[in-house]
């Protein structure tokens, strides 16, 4: 049994050069694919206060994060992994890091 499980962020993002709004995060979408290519579940993590759909924001907060060496707290993961036998995580580059 395989699961894939990811963090991704929705809303403004950079593309080309240029912020704009996108309903799915870059790594979301290449979660659901892999997922789809292996036929199973796929899960998201979701941060327990969510970050903001604002760009500038959401730089500056995980900046902030990063200095002070937050870990972030997520939301309850509702699901049953017991199963699984292997488990893809994806997480998006933040400030040069793995934001995981
Ligand atoms: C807070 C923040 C920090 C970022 N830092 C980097 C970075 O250091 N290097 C980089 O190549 N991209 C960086 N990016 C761009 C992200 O890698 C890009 O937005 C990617 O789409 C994030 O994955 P996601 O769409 O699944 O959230 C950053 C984006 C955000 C929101």
């Amino acid at each position: 049994m395989t699961v894939v499980i990811y963090f991704s962020h929705a809303g403004q993002n950079k593309q080309h050069g240029a912020v704009q709004y996108i309903n799915s995060g870059n790594t979301a979408l290449v979660a659901q694919k892999l997922a789809a290519q292996l036929d199973c579940r796929c899960l998201a993590l979701q941060a327990s206060v969510p970050y903001s759909t604002n760009y500038a924001v959401t730089l500056q907060r995980a900046k902030t994060e990063l200095a002070q060496q937050v870990t972030v707290a997520a939301q309850p993961l509702i699901a049953d992994l017991t199963a699984e036998k292997k488990i893809f995580i994806g997480f998006p580059i933040w400030w040069g890091t793995l934001w995981a």
